[in-house]
């Protein structure tokens, strides 16, 4: 049987660094704070006006096809994952695939936020497996700094994210011993709006629990007038929100599941792993997780120290890292892990 397998990886992290301690300067926050609840001490902010989601996720792209050894030609088909497209749409696939040079192959916008990257891959191996394509590129890339509130009350998301992309080419292999052994995704929407960017959107205020719909102007127009309005503007609700103590406690269940639901469709167990990549949301995630399931520290590759949490973009940053650094090696096993706003949830083994 077909399987589809990495063939090549790679990264991309913006240049300009910001620490907690740049933070202070703009909202009512502590470096303490911050690395205490998350680990995090710094993350990168894509230059304004020169760098976009696509274009970083255009150069991770880039350098997961030279590592592959593959040129345009030989691409079947891209899939870009991310929360912080540059436009509301076209997404950033096509965008990518202009800034590539590739014409009239398709190009798939996943929007799972930071299960994206994973979901991606879950569509790559399908349609490799199906025998539909060869070669897929899978890019996960997110431009956050653009778009944070960052005063104080904005703070519990604002120090959490940064930007970055990574990618991989996804080739056809005949070999039984290598490659992504299984995909497994989940979504629960009953808590949507607990991690959310809420506007610009056209959701009007229906989904809304209470009946105040509090976002939009009294002098509304008979039609439209509600996917910008001034009071968004004025009251800041264009910036993501989320019930972080909710989202923690959904997570710390979920990723622990979804990582035995991979090994043990696959008959294996934590003994065998070789290497686990979390999606990079909270270093106490991570490590709660760890904990639960007793895997040792050389087993866990975590990043989220130098970039906060990247989304779609932190679980191929991670690997590419891992990857570069000789963590991971041919024959080991991987498993990758993601959870996020929805809720979604998803896992993938492979063996490298
Ligand atoms: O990647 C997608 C999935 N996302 C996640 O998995 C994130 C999950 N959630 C979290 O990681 C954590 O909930 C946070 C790191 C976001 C927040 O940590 P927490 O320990 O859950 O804090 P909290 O929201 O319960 O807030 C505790 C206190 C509050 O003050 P009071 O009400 O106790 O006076 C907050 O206002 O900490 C305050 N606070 C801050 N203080 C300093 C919130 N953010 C900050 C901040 N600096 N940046």
């Amino acid at each position: 049987m077909k399987r589809s397998k990495i063939a090549g990886i790679g990264h991309y992290v913006p240049e300009k660094r910001v620490t907690n301690h740049d933070l202070v300067k703009l909202m009512d926050t502590s470096d303490e704070w911050i690395q205490e609840r998350t680990g995090i001490v710094e993350r990168r902010y894509a230059e304004k006006h020169k760098e976009t989601t696509s274009t970083m996720g255009t150069k991770a792209a880039r350098i997961a096809m030279e590592r592959a050894g593959v040129t345009n030609d030989d691409i079947d088909f891209i899939i870009f994952a991310t929360l912080s497209p540059d436009y509301y749409f076209p997404g950033c696939g096509v965008l990518t695939q202009r800034e590539l040079g590739i014409k009239g192959i398709g190009a798939l916008d996943i929007r799972n936020q930071c299960s994206g990257f994973v979901y991606g891959l879950s569509v790559a191996d399908q349609f490799i497996k199906s025998g539909m394509y060869k070669t897929i590129l899978l890019i996960g890339a997110e431009y956050h700094s653009c778009g944070l509130d960052y005063t104080t009350r904005g703070r519990n998301v604002s120090v959490i994210f940064g930007d970055g992309a990574g990618a991989v080419v996804l080739k056809a292999t005949e070999n039984e011993n290598e490659g992504v052994l299984s995909t497994h995704l989940h979504a629960d929407g009953t808590d949507a709006e607990k991690l959310m960017y809420e506007n610009p959107g056209c959701h009007g205020g229906v989904h809304k629990k209470e009946d105040k719909l509090y976002d939009f102007d009294d002098d509304e127009p008979e039609f439209g007038g509600i996917f910008t309005t001034k009071k968004m503007m004025s009251n800041k609700s264009y910036a993501p929100y989320m019930e972080g103590p909710a989202v923690f406690k959904f997570a710390v269940k979920k990723f622990p599941e979804v990582i035995m639901e991979a090994l043990t469709s696959n008959g294996m167990t934590t003994e065998d792993l070789d290497m686990l990549i979390p999606h990079q949301a909270n270093l106490r995630i991570s490590q709660f997780v760890q904990s639960m399931l007793k895997i040792p520290d050389e087993k866990v590759y975590n990043n989220i120290q130098k970039y906060g949490n990247t989304t779609a973009a932190s679980i191929p940053i991670a690997l590419c890292e891992a990857w570069e650094a000789g963590k991971v090696k041919d024959g080991d096993l991987v498993c990758l892990a993601a959870f996020g706003s929805g809720f979604t949830w998803a896992s993938a083994l492979l063996r490298w």
